[in-house]
């Protein structure tokens, strides 16, 4: 692993060194390693405050449980420093690894935004990175981490040096209405810096709307992760190639955006729930299924297709959305239901599953749909995979 080793912190002339922190004491690591192992108990803290001090000792205590959260991102969690908010805001290490293998292998790269590293150590894997973090107690665990040296300070201060950079902006809120100033800092403001660098990736909320995301980046990417959309890649600059794609992280497969398939009010004999980033990204045409319903995400028709975008579900019954009628179908099929998923629909899933009231020995998965002002409802069997 390669990081940047100039000593930043002296060329940076806007850090008031009063409140640049000196990094992690010897009290700090000699209370960390008493700690190890210890429950969080006022007489453990105590015992541990005795041999180093109190604020070591709380601090310590603190490095340790949040050692414990952040091994749901790191596999080397416990040898890490983190802050609440900056593990909360730290990428999985598996995305971060994905994020670094869009760069050409060795070649220097910026982390603008570094955070306590996540994307900064996966960059380090592939070649040289400067990371930067204007907080300066952040920038403290970000080097403890790094094991080098950070430049503590404003990331655009050295985008002119760069011409691979990677930006993993702050955001202030979430949904579907953040705007570009509530990013910190704000990518938008730095656009045609970007276009002319050589590749710039930039991780944004996959509920920004797509007209935002093109405005940014020329290819954007849904990545999906744990079946989940987790974010949207902006990537800018000559190298980025234009387009729009979902991509598997965990397999690496990616699916193009393409035309919506033609919808239809009834199921075929199967039906298929897309991958979350894959409706995002609006990459579900292609299957030779048609869409079911108004609302993107659900696909059908009478082939049972594998594909690791597609959970399959084999339609057992369908029907309008009329409790008795979805009663009856169970009583007769002898289903309850183990589920209930609905698209573009106003109902309360736990509610619906609960009314149904079905007692039956074989479990089964509801969908409830709009298809143009009805609703309807499929009983299904989840299939597996084969
Ligand atoms: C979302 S976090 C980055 C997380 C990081 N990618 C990781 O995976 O650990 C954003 C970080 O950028 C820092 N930041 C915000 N504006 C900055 C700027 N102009 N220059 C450098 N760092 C900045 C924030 O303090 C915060 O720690």
């Amino acid at each position: 692993m390669r990081l940047w080793q100039r000593r930043s912190r002296t060329s940076c002339r806007d850090i008031d060194p009063r409140v640049y922190p000196e990094g992690v004491t010897d009290e700090q690591r000699a209370a960390l390693a008493l700690a190890e192992g210890r429950q969080d108990r006022p007489a453990e803290i105590e015992r541990v405050a005795r041999q180093t001090s109190p604020e070591a000792a709380a601090w310590a205590f603190q490095q340790w449980a949040l050692r414990e959260r952040g091994r749901v991102k790191f596999s080397g969690a416990a040898e890490m420093l983190f802050d609440r908010d900056g593990l909360e805001m730290a990428t999985h290490e598996a995305l971060a690894a994905y994020h670094a293998s869009r760069f050409p292998s060795g070649v220097p790269v910026l982390d603008m935004t570094a955070g306590i590293g996540a994307d900064t150590l996966a960059l380090a894997m592939r070649g040289t990175v400067l990371a930067c973090e204007k907080d300066a107690d952040r920038a403290a665990l970000l080097e403890f981490n790094l094991g080098a040296t950070v430049f503590v300070g404003d990331g655009r201060d050295r985008l002119g040096e760069f011409d691979y950079v990677w930006a993993d902006p702050m955001r202030r809120g979430g949904g579907a209405r953040l705007k570009p100033a509530d990013y910190e800092p704000n990518p938008w403001e730095l656009k045609e810096e970007f276009a002319a660098k050589k590749l710039v990736g930039v991780k944004l909320s996959p509920m920004a709307g797509d007209d935002l995301l093109l405005d940014l980046g020329v290819g954007i990417e849904f990545l999906s992760f744990r079946g989940e959309c987790r974010e949207a890649v902006a990537w800018c600059g000559q190298e980025a190639k234009a387009g729009v794609w979902a991509v598997q992280v965990e397999t690496g497969e990616r699916r193009a955006r393409v035309d919506e398939p033609g919808k239809v009010e009834e199921a075929g004999g199967y039906v298929y729930e897309g991958d979350p980033a894959a409706i995002r990204a609006h990459a579900l045409g292609g299957f030779g299924m048609a869409r079911l319903g108004d609302s993107p995400g659900y696909l059908t028709g009478d082939g049972h297709v594998v594909s690791p975008w597609l959970t399959a579900y084999e339609v057992l019954w369908q029907g309008p959305l009329r409790l008795a009628r979805v009663q009856d179908a169970c009583r007769e099929q002898d289903l309850f239901v183990e589920a209930v998923k609905k698209r573009g629909v106003d109902i309360d899933p736990p509610v619906l599953q609960r009314q149904i009231k079905a007692k039956g020995g074989t479990g089964c998965v509801v969908f409830v749909y709009g298809f143009q002002k009805r609703q309807r409802v499929l009983l299904t069997k989840k299939l597996g995979t084969p």
